[in-house]
């Protein structure tokens, strides 16, 4: 094994546990958790979104973890170092990672809209359901807002990584990550006093099962990845700047709490507003955009409020962008043996055609479908119904049968510096219980049972 010679590491274990936080916690817990438990029943999701979190997500993230520092190489060179037959894991990674910010960076350009729009006190002029639902469709289909926002926060992603202030950014995030969770619990407290709100937190914590079909399982399984963000190798290559002293147990279970700990944050926002507003809660990725105005709208200092809060929302997305368009600039650096500036401006012209693209197809390009769906949405449900649960199916049969257990126990336990009494119970998790269950899953959503 050759290796890459002068690759950085992260600091001391807060780091370790901050940048891998910073790449989980953003709009797929804010944005995209709230408008997936809606469209799914809410209360029964939610449940099975934890158990897929605990039995599937966090066995492979100490997974990924485990490949990314053993071999200290982007996901293709990482699996490539340490099985040559298994490198296409890592293809799937770089993939995943390109079609993801496809539609992420569009998603991320709304939040700075919304932001621009709190502080010019545009938003704080509407007053009714209906303002905020055509306020917010009239944006995302508009030929060129959307597409510039977009643009925009690529560039920042780009100039993020280009100027080496991710240091900057990771420092900031240990205050600004508490605040964002300050902030939702105000919110939550504040949704929950909206007069309808009960039957709001009763939607979402009160399991109905009538509501769960084949898909509820895959949808939220495919959440708790993209949410974790596993599956596809960011949690791979971040591992591969950790320490040696780093405990990957430990960082995964933190990261994981977290993680889960917002998303049902937000759940906690959401749908009592939702409910007291009388929208409908499928109402797909609109959903939090045409709910959270109408929260803040009730507040005082209302502008105040919304202006902090996209502002938090920016930056969450920003760590997040920031992890996806390394797994692509590291594995163009490492593998293809460009400058690490001429790959971050490749995946960074790349993807900010796609997001066009993505953006355009709300509106202009509404036309463009694929298996009757368009290019948005395509791009939402491969990566986080198929790629992501493809990635960990592959991640936990690699780790789990394939990989030297040598390997696997000298990562877990820093060389035997740590214990680790759980070790055949995790063994038995990746090596037979997430393989089996995430099979189960895709049979079932084929129509197999
Ligand atoms: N986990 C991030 C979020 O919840 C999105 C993401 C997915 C980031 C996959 C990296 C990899 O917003």
């Amino acid at each position: 094994m050759h290796h890459v010679e002068s690759r950085a590491t992260l600091g001391g274990k807060l780091s370790a546990v901050l940048v891998a936080a910073g790449s989980s916690v953003g709009l797929g817990n804010i944005w995209r958790f709230p408008y997936v438990a809606g469209d799914n029943g809410g209360g029964a999701f939610l449940l099975i979104y934890i158990l897929c979190v605990l039995l599937l997500g966090l066995p492979v993230m100490v997974a990924e973890f485990t490949v990314g520092r053993a071999s200290k190489r982007n996901a293709v060179g990482a699996y490539r170092a340490l099985n040559p037959r298994w490198s296409a894991l890592g293809y799937n990674s770089v993939i995943a990672a390109f079609l993801i910010l496809g539609f992420y960076f569009v998603v991320s350009g709304w939040t700075a809209e919304y932001m621009v729009h709190s502080v010019t006190g545009s938003l704080a002029k509407l007053s009714s359901p209906e303002e905020y639902g055509s306020v917010f469709q009239n944006f995302i289909s508009n030929p060129w807002r959307p597409v510039l926002y977009t643009a925009l926060f690529v560039l920042l992603t780009h100039f993020v990584i280009a100027l080496g202030v991710q240091k900057g950014i990771e420092r900031s995030s240990k205050l600004l990550m508490p605040l964002l969770f300050v902030i939702l619990i105000a919110l939550a407290i504040h949704a929950m006093t909206m007069p309808g709100s009960g039957e709001g937190l009763k939607f979402f914590f009160k399991p109905d099962f009538s509501k769960v079909t084949a898909s509820t399982f895959l949808v939220a399984l495919g959440q708790a990845f993209f949410s974790l963000s596993i599956g596809l190798g960011t949690m791979v290559t971040y591992a591969s700047y950790f320490k040696p002293d780093t405990n990957l147990r430990h960082t995964a279970l933190n990261v994981t709490i977290l993680d889960t700990m917002v998303a049902i944050l937000a759940g906690v926002v959401i749908f009592p507003a939702v409910f007291s507003a009388g929208i409908e809660p499928s109402s797909g990725p609109s959903l939090v955009f045409i709910t959270l105005p109408g929260i803040f709208n009730t507040m005082p200092l209302s502008m105040v409020w919304s202006a902090v809060f996209f502002l938090l929302l920016v930056i969450a997305a920003l760590t997040s962008t920031i992890s996806l368009h390394e797994v692509i600039t590291a594995y163009l650096h490492e593998e293809w043996h460009m400058s690490r500036r001429a790959a971050a401006w490749a995946t960074t012209v790349a993807t900010m055609a796609l997001g066009a693209v993505a953006s355009l197809s709300l509106g202009v390009l509404g036309g463009w479908k694929i298996c009757g769906l368009n290019i948005f949405d395509s791009l939402d449900y491969v990566t986080a119904n198929i790629l992501l649960p493809v990635g960990g199916f592959f991640t936990s049969i690699f780790v789990g049968w394939r990989l030297d257990k040598r390997i696997l126990k000298e990562q877990i336990t820093n060389n035997g510096t740590l214990k680790f009494r759980i070790y055949k119970l995790y063994i038995f998790l990746l090596r037979y219980v997430c393989p089996i269950i995430l099979l189960l899953i895709f049979l079932d959503n084929l129509g197999v049972f």
